[in-house]
């Protein structure tokens, strides 16, 4: 049996690339379904070299209805029997009713050590606050802005000279490890929630994860 994982992007897709470059095809994860919201993202040309069926779900193309879009991508991940919707740059607001038809199995990865710095330009609000220490985030995804349960994260520091272009270099770079490794994780039925608190996640330690 595979783990089936559809990923959701809407520009450059380097996310989905270390997706594609280090978790597809192996272990038994299969990444089965690109989705852009755009019909020019990056994303979908890197989906198509390695061979991976890609969908637009532009809501424009249904009139501006983002909830009929919504419904509609939904529909598609559903016929494709989804095991886990990858978020990865995806830059739409996910809607309570898509999340309630793919209950827990919505994750997304976030420029910033979560709590803090939720929301849009999470790098430039680590810089402007003059934190000392930012990082990376993989969570699921919940009705809230980036507010889901934390899977993993990782820190970096924050020098004060560091140039803007430098620090989201660093910022990938943990991103496309981070990212592969929650999937593999995920997959292998290492994480739960935790039944005492639902805010927590329980990841059992695995040497060859
Ligand atoms: C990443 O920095 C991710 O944290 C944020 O959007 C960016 C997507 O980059 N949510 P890419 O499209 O994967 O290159």
């Amino acid at each position: 049996m595979s783990y089936r994982v559809a990923v959701l992007v809407s520009g450059e897709g380097s996310n989905l690339q270390a997706i594609l470059d280090k978790v597809h095809g192996r272990d038994g994860i299969e990444v089965v379904a690109v989705g852009s919201n755009r019909a020019d993202a990056r994303g979908l040309g890197r989906a198509q070299k390695a061979g991976v069926e890609t969908g637009v779900f532009d809501a424009a193309d249904y009139g501006g209805d983002r909830e009929l879009r919504d419904r509609i991508l939904g529909d598609w991940l559903e016929e494709r029997q989804i095991d886990l919707v990858v978020l990865a740059g995806y830059m739409q607001i996910i809607r309570a009713a898509f999340i309630e038809r793919l209950q827990g199995r919505i994750i997304n990865v976030h420029p910033s050590l979560l709590p803090a710095f939720a929301g849009l330009h999470a790098i430039e609000q680590a810089v402007e606050s003059g934190a000392r220490v930012s990082g990376v985030t993989v969570h699921f995804v919940d009705e809230g802005v980036d507010s889901g349960p934390i899977i993993l994260q990782q820190a970096f520091e924050l020098p004060y000279s560091a140039e803007l272009e430098a620090i989201e270099e660093t910022v990938h770079a943990i991103e496309h490890e981070l990212l592969p490794r929650a999937i593999r994780l995920l997959a292998s039925g290492a994480v739960r929630i935790d039944p005492d608190n639902p805010r927590r996640v329980l990841i059992e330690e695995r040497a060859d994860v």
